[in-house]
């Protein structure tokens, strides 16, 4: 589904973020990106959308990431940023909602649908008229991954999801994020989140894997998160 060949990125010549990196996601895994701040893990998704190119192989949606694939891969993999103001970029939520599958090609009655499809799953229905820019930031990260799942993605990236939440809506966002059947790869370093949503996680240090294996079995390894700059999640460690 996802794969990473000895792939290598650098911003400035001679200074690479990504080193030679090599993992496989299989179809339906939820995972993991740990890793302190600037190891690499924005990095990784932006290389996996098309957004930098770098050096060796990357596969999305089961396609060589190229130029000329990139198109369906974006159609097929939706990309929750860090920060909703840089992804809502319509008057209202609806709005918002609409405008993929409407530009994929669906009549405005099937866009309809699949948008009071996905609002009443999350729950959201109230929100579907509401403007953007009157949002919380809560309400905004809950309408942009709206947004995202009314295209259908196959595959959905997220880059730091709890960032700035309340700890209400951080536990309403783990809640959902738990009710996708999608294949998932999660960026972040809020590891009691990535213990309760991904069964896998991927540590990440200097572009480089530190570690690769069972949630409960990395995330229990203080020295290993230690060395790379990150606590033990809450969860684990009052037992
Ligand atoms: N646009 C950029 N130009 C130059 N260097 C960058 C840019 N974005 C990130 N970097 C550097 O690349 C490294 C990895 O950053 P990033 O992928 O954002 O890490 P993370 O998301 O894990 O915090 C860091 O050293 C960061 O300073
Ligand atoms: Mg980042």
């Amino acid at each position: 589904m996802i794969e990473f060949k000895k792939v290598s990125f650098a911003y400035e010549t001679g200074k690479e973020v990504i080193r030679d990196l090599s993992f496989t996601i299989r179809g339906g895994e939820a995972v993991g990106l740990i890793g302190a701040n600037g190891a690499g893990k924005s990095t990784v998704m932006k290389l996996l959308l098309g957004l930098l190119f770098g050096e060796g192989e990357i596969i999305s949606a089961g396609l060589r990431l190229d130029k000329a694939n990139l198109p369906l891969i974006r159609r097929k993999t939706g990309f929750i940023l860090q920060d909703s103001d840089d992804q809502m970029f319509m008057p209202t939520v609806y709005d918002d909602m609409m405008f993929a599958p409407l530009n994929y090609g669906m009549t405005k009655e099937e866009a309809e649908r699949r948008v009071d499809e996905v609002l009443e799953r999350l729950e959201l229905q109230a929100l579907k008229h509401s403007y953007n820019h009157k949002l919380s930031g809560g309400e905004k990260k809950m309408a942009a991954i709206a947004t995202i799942l009314a295209m259908e993605p196959e595959t959905i990236l997220m880059d730091e999801p709890t960032a700035a939440l309340d700890p209400y809506n951080r536990r309403l966002i783990i809640r959902r994020i738990n009710g996708l059947s999608q294949t998932k790869l999660i960026a972040s370093h809020d590891l009691d989140m990535i213990l309760d949503t991904c069964e896998r996680v991927i540590l990440l240090s200097e572009g480089r894997i530190a570690a690769d294996g069972k949630a409960e079995e990395v995330l229990r390894d203080k020295a290993l998160l230690e060395a790379n700059h990150l606590e033990l999640p809450l969860s684990l460690s009052r037992r």
